[in-house]
Order: structure tokens, then C-alpha cells, then sequence
């Protein structure tokens, strides 16, 4: 093939360069195309378009393909933890037995928050979602340490930012959800991993022990694995392009995090769980919603199916299926939206409008019941999403930073408005 590809507009021919990517996949380079033509292109949700050329998440959605670094999600979830996980994606190498020492005692040491922020968590409602309080949180963490958000960080500085973002945010988040359930908070402690922290901080009180359970530990490392990056999705497109503007990294995050929460993205794990519960509370009836969701004039879309990318089964929902019965057998629990949610995957893959539509399962379709499992409240879920999805979020935020071909993100528009209107006075100056 051709290394330029040929636009026509009019009389005139224009060649524009094609970019291959190191795993075939092609672009047509139109950075210089208003300049030339003085046309843009118009993508709907930017279906087609790519934002930036990126080392860090490879997928191929037709073949069922996601790879870290390269390196394929199974044996990453299978074999990692999600501490070394986060040191792969955003350093772009596994780390040695050393890395990874100074690297998880970096989280130790940086996991307290400032504590006067405590205060802050006391000027919201008991009862206001916890993704609230993580965004405005993580944000205020600028606030808190000003020597971390210079425009132009040295690498040093990065560094450092980024091991207090990691490790204060599972804080942050544990707090928030005490402070929504009206329950003193509990200090991180030095003796305890990343998951077996966060989990402390979550569910112990101060008159009751929790007996970290190593099922529930290693299952949510596999979760927070699978969510650990996924390109240039939603969220990390926000948090892309509001550090296009040199943003700071929390609040980069802190916008990324407001991304995720929507019912069409993180928030869906959620809703996922409140469709199984609703189509129980109304008798069961699986046909029903499957034609709701069919139906063009219903705005319910089954949730937990779809994805923009994956037209196969989404990888990750492969192995979180897995992972629920062995959880669920492991615990010793019988739940009753486990069965409904297998049958209602049974009924959609037969369904000849999902399957021409390629609908699968996607990542959030089993994991809000694994965490209902292991007793991670409803609201939590996103926010469970969020600490899985914050590596990916720093690594492309770094990676952006990091490449001296970034520019500020600014798409253009086709203006449909009024043509010019004078203005008519109603006397009110
Ligand atoms: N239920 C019913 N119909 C659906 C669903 C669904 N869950 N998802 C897509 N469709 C239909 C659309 O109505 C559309 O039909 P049409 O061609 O007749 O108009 C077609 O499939 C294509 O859908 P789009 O909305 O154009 O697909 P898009 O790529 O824009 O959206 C999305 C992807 C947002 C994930 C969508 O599938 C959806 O809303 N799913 C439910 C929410 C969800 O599970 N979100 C989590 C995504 S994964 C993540 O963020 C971690």
C-alpha cells in the first residue's frame, strides 16, 4: 500500500500521509488539512478519529485483543498484582524485585493525607455519592501540596506526584466512604499491602476488626487489574485533554474521575446491578427488558452490554465471569442475580438485534457482582472502577506530558447557529 492516501476536493488532489502503528494499525495523518484545504473532518464521538499515537494499551476489539506494554491481559491478570501492574504501564517495563520494593514502600509512606483535609470531607452531606467527594477530593489535593503542581514539572516531581496520587487516592476513597455511611475514618496502616490497606480502611471500625480475607484480596486485584487502562477511552481522554493545557495531574484526574462516573461509562457496574435488582422486583421477565432495549422508542439500554470498541466479547468480562463463579463458590454464596445475569448473556448472544449490532457483555457486567460479593456497598462501585482505572489515567497523562509533539487539545466545530442577528433591545439598560 501507498505510504500517502489521495483526497479530491474539487479540481485539486491533496496527499496526506498514512501513519502505521507497530501492530498495522493505519491513520490518515489530517493535522495540516485545514491549513491546506481549509476543511475539517466531523466525527460523531470521535468514532474514527485518533487523539495521539500511544506505547502504553494495545487493543484489537474484533479479535477479543488487550495487551499492557504488549503484554496480553491474561497472564497480566493471571500472574501480576496491581501495584506492579501500575509501575508497568506508567514506567513501560516490569519493575525488578527492587523497583517494586521501593515503589510499594513509596505507598506506605505516602499514603496519610493532609489532615486538614479530614475537615473537608465533613462539609458534605452523609449520603452524597462518593464519586463527588473523590473528584472534588483528588482535586483539592492540589490545594493541599502546591509544591506538587508546578506547570512544568521535573521528572522527579512526576515521580513523586504520582506514588502520592496512587496511594492517597485509595485513602481518600476509603474515607469517602465512611463519611457516606456517617462511620469514623480508619487511618491507612504501614503493615498492610495496597488492596489489604484499602480494604482495612473500608471496612474496619473502631469496635470492629476486619479479618482480611486473601479470596477477596486476590479478587480484587484481578479487578483492579482488568480496569487498569483501556487507551483512549472517555475517561482518560478527558484527563488527556485537560492536562493538554498543563493542568496539573490531580486535576487532570479529578476530571477524568467526573467522566467515569456517567451510567454510560463507570457508572455502568452500577446500573448494572440496579436493572438485575429491578428486573427481579418486576417478575423476572427477561423478554421484557431485552425488548425495551430493542425497542427504539424506550430510552433503556441494557447495561453492561455494548462497547465502542469490542465487536467480540470484551476480554476482560471473560476472565471476570471466571472469576465471579470461583468467588462466589469459594464464599459459599448462592446469589440469585448471578443466575439472572447468565441468563439474561444467554438470551441477548441468541438475539439476532444484538448480534447484528455485535453486543456483548462488557468489563462492567459482572464485576458490580462480584463487589456486591465481597460487600462493597453500590454507590462504591465507580469508585472501585476509579482506583482500578487511576494508573491509566497517570500513564497517559505522563506519556502526554512526556512527548514534545503535544499540543493543547482544541477540536473545531461546524457552527449550525444563526447567521449574523442584530441585537434587539427590550429596555431593560
Ligand atoms: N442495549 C441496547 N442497544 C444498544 C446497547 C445496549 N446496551 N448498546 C448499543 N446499542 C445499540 C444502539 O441503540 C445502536 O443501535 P442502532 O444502530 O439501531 O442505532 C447500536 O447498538 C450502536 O450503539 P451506539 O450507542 O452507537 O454505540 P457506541 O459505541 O456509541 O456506545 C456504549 C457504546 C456507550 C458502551 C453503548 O453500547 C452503551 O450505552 N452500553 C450500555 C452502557 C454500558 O454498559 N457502558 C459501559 C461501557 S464499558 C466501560 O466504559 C468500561
Amino acid at each position: 500500500m501507498s505510504d500517502t492516501a489521495k483526497l479530491i476536493l474539487g479540481d485539486k488532489t491533496y496527499n496526506l500521509p498514512i501513519i502505521t502503528g507497530t501492530e498495522n494499525e493505519k491513520a490518515i495523518d489530517i493535522t495540516k488539512l485545514r491549513t491546506e484545504t481549509s476543511f475539517i473532518t466531523l466525527d460523531n464521538g470521535f468514532a474514527n478519529t485518533g487523539a495521539t499515537e500511544s506505547s502504553i494499551t494495545f487493543i484489537d476489539g474484533e479479535k477479543s485483543i488487550l495487551r499492557y506494554r504488549g503484554i496480553p491481559i491474561e497472564q497480566v491478570a493471571e500472574h501480576s498484582t496491581f501495584v506492579e501492574t501500575a509501575y508497568l504501564l506508567i514506567y513501560n517495563h516490569l519493575p525488578n524485585k527492587c523497583e517494586l520494593e521501593v515503589f510499594s514502600k513509596s505507598f506506605t509512606e505516602q499514603a496519610m493525607i493532609h489532615e486538614d483535609m479530614k475537615n473537608f470531607f465533613n462539609g458534605y452531606p452523609s449520603g452524597g455519592h462518593p464519586m463527588s467527594i473523590l473528584a472534588s477530593m483528588v482535586c483539592s489535593l492540589s490545594a493541599y501540596y502546591p509544591e506538587l503542581v508546578k506547570p512544568n514539572p521535573s521528572k522527579e516531581e512526576i515521580d513523586l506526584c504520582v506514588v502520592e496520587l496512587l496511594s492517597k487516592v485509595r485513602t481518600i476513597c476509603a474515607f469517602s466512604y465512611k463519611k457516606s455511611i456517617g462511620e469514623p475514618f480508619i487511618y491507612p496502616r504501614h503493615d498492610l499491602r495496597y488492596v489489604s490497606n484499602f480494604l482495612n480502611m473500608l471496612f474496619s471500625s473502631s469496635n470492629r476488626y476486619y479479618d482480611i480475607n486473601p479470596i477477596i484480596v486476590d479478587t480484587l486485584e484481578v479487578l483492579f487489574i482488568l480496569h487498569a487502562d483501556h487507551e483512549q477511552n472517555c475517561s482518560t481522554s478527558t484527563c488527556r485533554l485537560v492536562g493538554s493545557s498543563w493542568a496539573n495531574l490531580f486535576a487532570s484526574v479529578s476530571a477524568a474521575i467526573c467522566a467515569l462516573w456517567g451510567p454510560l461509562h463507570g457508572g455502568a457496574n452500577q446500573s448494572v446491578i440496579e436493572m438485575l435488582q429491578s428486573i427481579i422486583a418486576d417478575g423476572g421477565d427477561l423478554k421484557k427488558y431485552i425488548n425495551k432495549a430493542k425497542d427504539r422508542n424506550d430510552p433503556f439500554r441494557l447495561m453492561g452490554f455494548g462497547h465502542r470498541v469490542y465487536k467480540n466479547y470484551d476480554p476482560r468480562a471473560r476472565i471476570i465471569k471466571k472469576k465471579a463463579y470461583e468467588v462466589f463458590n469459594k464464599l459459599g454464596i448462592n446469589d440469585p442475580l448471578l443466575d439472572l445475569a447468565v441468563k439474561l448473556e444467554e438470551q441477548v448472544l441468541k438475539d439476532e438485534y444484538f448480534i447484528e449490532r455485535k453486543l456483548y457483555p462488557n468489563v462492567d457486567f459482572y464485576s458490580g457482582l462480584i463487589y456486591q460479593a465481597i460487600g462493597i456497598p453500590t454507590k462504591m462501585f465507580p469508585v472501585m472502577f476509579a482506583i482500578g482505572r487511576l494508573p491509566g489515567w497517570i500513564a497517559h497523562w505522563v506519556e502526554m506530558r512526556e512527548n514534545p509533539k503535544s499540543r493543547i487539545g482544541r477540536p473545531r466545530q461546524i457552527y449550525i447557529g444563526n447567521n449574523e442577528t442584530n441585537y434587539t433591545p427590550i429596555g431593560n439598560r
